[in-house]
């Protein structure tokens, strides 16, 4: 698929089954994260990948974290859920924004950056045939979701990418870029 079939035609895909994508298409959507802009060169980028039975440990984690936001209170009905959510793809990646203090970067651009990373990495994925779908939630900014994956303090999630063969496509939405631009003449 040529550059910018890749960019019109990427949707999400969130019915998502195995395989998870190779250890060469996760590289091919690495480097494509690498390649956002960058105010400074900072590289304000970690990837981690959950697969296997790690997705048991993230789902624990998310359910404690839900647990915590909760004042200590979690039903046991909304805990197995929880837990169960990594399971519906069988790779995810958690893109952050490493924060570095900068007197000409402020941190928004930073983040900023991140997010631009985690779109090329959604591209990456839908140029090989690997399905993707973006996911957040509120629990991706509480602190104890970035403690309980080592990530720093001022770090900040930007998005958890479900990763995976696509059992389900679905039409693309029809927009028009008439809709969106205009020609700005002051
Ligand atoms: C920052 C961000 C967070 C998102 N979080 C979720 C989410 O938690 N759950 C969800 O179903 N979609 C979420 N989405 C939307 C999907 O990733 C997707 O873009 C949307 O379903 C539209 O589908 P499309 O990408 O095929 O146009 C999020 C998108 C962004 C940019």
């Amino acid at each position: 698929m040529d550059a910018l079939t890749a960019l019109h035609t990427r949707n999400s895909v969130n019915l998502l089954c195995e395989p998870g994508p190779s250890k060469s298409q996760l590289e091919n959507i690495f480097k494509a994260g690498l390649r956002a802009c960058d105010h400074k060169s900072l590289a304000p980028w970690k990837y981690l990948v959950i697969e296997g039975g790690a997705r048991e440990k993230f789902g624990l984690l998310m359910a404690e974290v839900k647990r915590i936001s909760n004042s200590g209170e979690l039903d046991d009905a909304l805990a197995s859920k929880l837990a169960s959510k990594p399971f519906r793809a069988p790779t995810i990646l958690v893109v952050a924004a490493k924060i570095t203090e900068h007197e000409k970067v402020p941190e928004i651009e930073q983040i900023l950056s991140a997010g631009a990373g985690a779109q090329m990495m959604m591209v990456a994925a839908h140029a090989q045939g690997v399905g993707a779908i973006w996911r957040s939630g509120s629990m991706m900014f509480h602190p104890a979701m970035r403690e309980g994956l080592g990530l720093d303090e001022k770090d900040h999630i930007v998005g958890f990418l479900y990763l995976g063969t696509p059992s389900a496509t679905k039409a693309l939405p029809t927009l028009k870029s008439e809709d969106f631009v205009e020609y700005w003449k002051g």
